[in-house]
């Protein structure tokens, strides 16, 4: 099979693109031959082996797994011995962990990971963004800061991946949504459904003072010091990339009588939650609530080019490697 294979450490340019065995499901595991896998920020770190800390996982001198992508969405094509919930042909969509491997043409996944079917009603290309932002901004919106209707919420990096879905997100739940863009992607993140936009070349958010219920920086660009003046009473700030300090705020200190700050590792809870996730998630692409912001989509052989532009940390909502031709497209 053909992919996009790593072999050391390095920038974007370290990809190649060849010809290796495609992969032998295990007696638990599916084989899915990839229509579509994310291109995240979180992808490089497996490439470049930065920051160093991340090679614990990754392999201290060169890449334990080579092929990267975590997320993916198409069709099974073999099943293991022990496999009894999906079957050949379903057309699925999930991650595969720290197993990675997306960046192929097949992937064999266990399924213990979370995986699920495409709805039948549903896109496949549509159901990729619920897993790339969806299941991290709704465990966020919903569990960490418990949004309600009339919450005034401010989401930052409001046109990325995550920031996309939470302001939709919270605009089911009925919050009133200030996103926060560069001027470029106003209108983007008004079609999403914003209340109101802040373009953070001419206003910084942290200056309106005592103004917001909760603030949802998606992308980690403020600081908890600086935010905390701009909300309300008991007011919650939630960050996707967090400091020491609201690490160890979100473990030790829930007093929700005061403002505070929190953080959580949405991609390491569990399959089944992140399932109940999705299920819910899919419901709001039903009902269109939900309008997934596709952004670029790459060849596989042009990943390098396709992290390269992630990794200006200016892309726009999702980015994806396609891997079929259109008319191979569901059913
Ligand atoms: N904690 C978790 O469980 C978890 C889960 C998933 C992801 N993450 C992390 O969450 C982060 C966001 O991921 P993502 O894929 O959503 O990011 P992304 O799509 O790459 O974010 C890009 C967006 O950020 C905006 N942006 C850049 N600089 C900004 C600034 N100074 N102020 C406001 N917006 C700015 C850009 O808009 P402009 O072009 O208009 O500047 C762009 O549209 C990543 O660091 C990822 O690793 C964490």
């Amino acid at each position: 099979m053909k992919t996009s294979y790593c072999e050391r450490y390095g920038g974007p340019d370290v990809y190649q693109f060849l010809e290796v065995d495609t992969p032998k499901p295990k007696e638990n595991e599916v084989l899915v031959k990839v229509y579509r896998a994310v291109v995240s920020p979180t992808d490089g770190n497996f490439r470049s082996g930065k920051p160093f800390i991340s090679r614990l996982f990754s392999g201290l001198v060169k890449p334990k797994m080579k092929i990267h992508g975590e997320m993916f969405v198409g069709i099974i094509v073999e099943i293991g011995a022990q496999v009894t919930d999906f079957k050949a042909n379903d057309l699925v969509y999930g991650t595969n962990g720290m197993k990675l491997g997306a960046y192929a043409e097949y992937i064999a996944v266990d399924i213990k990971n979370a995986i699920k079917k495409v709805p039948s009603d549903l896109d496949y290309k549509d159901v990729l963004p619920l897993l790339d932002g969806g299941i991290t901004a709704l465990p966020f919106l919903k569990e960490l800061a418990e949004v309600k209707k009339d919450d005034v919420v401010l989401i930052n990096g409001a046109s990325g991946a995550v920031g996309s879905m939470a302001v939709m997100i919270a605009k089911h739940y009925q919050a009133h949504v200030i996103a926060v863009c560069s001027t470029k992607n106003v209108e983007v993140v008004l079609d999403l459904g914003a209340d109101e936009v802040i373009d953070y070349k001419k206003e910084d958010f942290t200056k309106r003072l005592n103004h917001y219920h909760i603030i949802f920086d998606t992308v980690g660009k403020s600081t908890y010091g600086q935010s905390k003046k701009s909300l309300k009473s008991r007011g919650i700030y939630i960050t996707t990339v967090p400091t020491l300090g609201v690490m160890l705020q979100s473990l030790f200190k829930k007093n929700k009588d005061k403002k505070r700050a929190s953080f959580m590792a949405a991609g390491l809870r569990k399959a089944k939650v992140k399932i109940k996730d999705l299920v819910e998630l899919e419901n709001l692409l039903r009902s269109g609530e939900l309008k997934p912001l596709h952004g670029k989509v790459y060849p596989l052989e042009s990943l390098g080019e396709a992290q390269a532009y992630v990794e200006t940390g200016h892309k726009i909502g999702n980015v994806t490697i396609e891997m079929i031709i259109e008319k191979e497209n569901q059913k």
